[in-house]
């Protein structure tokens, strides 16, 4: 194994990307891009949603191959057919959703092209566990390497997936929005591992919607627009807020629209109670939960990922089985919800992991929002919204969701735009009590702002909104919040006191 490169500036380009091009059908996803990856270097990819960024990724990690334009790994020139060949030249890609190997335990997953290529032979368990516990220490990591990688969280396998990385002795790692599902406590872990790689001389691609996180991490930064190359800029030479104008654009430029808005808004009448929780549990992760949700109101379920709020929207939502406590919705105690009677009561949930829960990927953005509701809704026998097809055109240009048509499948939405689909099929089901899980996880700065305009207007017109969230400025714009830790509710504030006791908020967080 190499010994740890010390100053590496200099050291080289490990990747070039030259006049990449690619297109599919009906969108140019990107155009003439120029990308270059230095050894020990962190080069951060931002954009809007569906501004290319995966599909660049895709095609530097041999996922996609570009219509036209050139790679080149040190210098020479490569053609990759497939994955497979940007592994062998060094490239590693921590796509969101993981390799890891669930039913094989740490040591296996860090040493798994070792053991592939019989480096190690004879097979000699004590020197894969010692070789994997080393490589893991270089990162700063002391996991337990006999732990199956099924029992790990997303960060510790993210740290074991950086050990592969390391063991194969990648040059270039490319992170492809890797802290989207990661609590803070997590992204200081990640960071730390990926400033270890950086001062061992590793190049690599950071992406995420974060711009804190850019700041805080990044050596140079490429903002993509569109498909197109808008710059590329080394950190230190970027003013705050600059990155964000040239993400959507001199022409569009709106400072309101990149503020985040904090305030809940004022003409709103907070109105009876619609959905209470008394005492709820589920036995094994929630207890004692009591909160009460009013017509009108936003109230937030502020935590930690992996604090309990999964679980509590799951028993609100009649998908979770509740051990104890009562639920009453418009003021009837219901005795065993469902989600089919969550549904029939005008109760609907936005689930965090929208690949899986939220969305039918192989079906159109208009049937995502419209038909599946439809059938639901005639199923379970509740009034149509005379214009749905009208409100899903409204509401998806209002979150400016980026499609070439609505005829389109879902499954080839960026990221950011499948999440979009997610909020117009509920707010067109028109749903009275919706409960948000993570609602702008994944999404650019500028589409924040008109989700949270949504869900204004969503309560502003008699609607009662759960926001559950782990990011303080989501919080912070919703009337009320209770604070989940371990499962337990640890705190309640009102709006004005989040807004001028900031420090309580932030410490009930931890
Ligand atoms: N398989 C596909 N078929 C059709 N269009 C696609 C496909 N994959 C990507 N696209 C389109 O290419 C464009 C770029 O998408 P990409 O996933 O690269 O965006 P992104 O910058 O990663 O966005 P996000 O931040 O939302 O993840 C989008 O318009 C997207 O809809
Ligand atoms: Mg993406």
């Amino acid at each position: 194994m190499s010994s740890p490169v010390t100053d590496t500036a200099g050291a080289g380009v490990v990747l070039e990307a030259i006049k990449i091009s690619k297109s599919y059908p009906g969108v140019r996803a990107l155009s003439n891009i120029d990308l270059s990856l230095q050894a020990g270097r962190i080069h951060a990819l931002v954009g809007l949603n569906g501004a290319g960024k995966s599909t660049l990724v895709k095609i530097l990690s041999g996922v996609e191959r570009p219509d036209s334009g050139e790679l080149r790994v040190r210098g020479t020139h490569v053609n990759f057919h497939g994955p497979r060949d940007a592994v062998a030249a060094g490239l590693v890609t921590i796509h969101q959703e993981l390799s890891v190997l669930p039913n094989l335990s740490v040591a296996e997953n860090v040493m798994l092209a070792a053991i592939a290529r019989s480096e190690i032979r004879p097979i000699s368990w004590t020197r894969i566990r010692a070789t994997a516990r080393s490589v893991l220490a270089r990162l700063g990591s002391d996991l337990d390497v006999r732990l199956k990688a099924r029992d790990l969280s997303v960060a510790q396998q993210q740290v074991v997936e950086l050990a592969k990385a390391l063991q194969g002795k990648a040059s270039a790692i490319l992170l492809d929005e890797p802290t989207a599902t990661l609590p803070q406590r997590d992204v200081d872990i990640l960071f730390t591992v990926m400033r270890r790689l950086r001062s061992q001389g590793t190049a690599m691609v950071y992406i995420s919607h974060r711009m804190e996180e850019i700041y805080e991490i990044a050596d140079s930064v490429s903002v993509l627009r569109d498909g197109h190359l808008a710059g590329t800029y080394a950190m230190a030479d970027l003013p705050a807020g600059r990155i964000v104008k040239e993400m959507i654009g001199t022409t569009e430029v709106d400072e309101a629209a990149t503020q985040v808005d904090t305030g809940p808004s004022q003409q709103r009448t907070i109105g009876e109670p619609v959905l209470e929780a008394a005492r709820v549990g589920d036995g094994k992760t929630i207890f004692d939960i009591s909160l009460t949700l009013h017509r009108g109101e936003m109230l937030a379920v502020a935590g930690l990922v992996g604090s309990g709020q999964g679980e509590l929207s799951k028993c609100l939502f009649g998908a979770r089985k509740i051990s104890g406590g009562t639920l009453r919705v418009n003021g009837r105690a219901i005795k065993r919800l469902t989600p089919r009677r969550a549904i029939r009561l005008g109760v609907g949930l936005l689930p965090a992991d929208r690949k899986y829960e939220g969305l039918i990927l192989g079906m159109s953005i208009r049937d995502n929002t419209t038909l599946a509701n439809h059938r639901r809704y005639s199923r379970f026998g509740i009034l149509q919204n005379r214009d749905e097809s009208r409100e899903t055109k409204r509401i998806t240009s209002e979150l400016r969701l980026k499609a070439y048509s609505i005829a389109q499948a879902a499954g080839t939405l960026s990221g950011g735009n499948q999440q979009k689909v997610v909020v117009a099929k509920w707010l067109v089901a028109q749903s009275r009590i919706l409960i948000f899980e993570e609602p702008t996880r994944g999404i650019d700065v500028h589409a924040k702002q008109e989700i949270y305009g949504l869900i204004h207007d969503f309560v502003a017109r008699g609607g009662s909104a759960i926001v559950l969230s782990s990011e303080l400025s989501e919080v912070m714009m919703c009337d009320r919040a209770i604070v989940l830790a371990k499962g337990r509710v640890v705190g309640e504030l009102g709006h004005e006191e989040m807004i001028s006791d900031r420090n309580r908020l932030l410490e009930m967080f931890a």
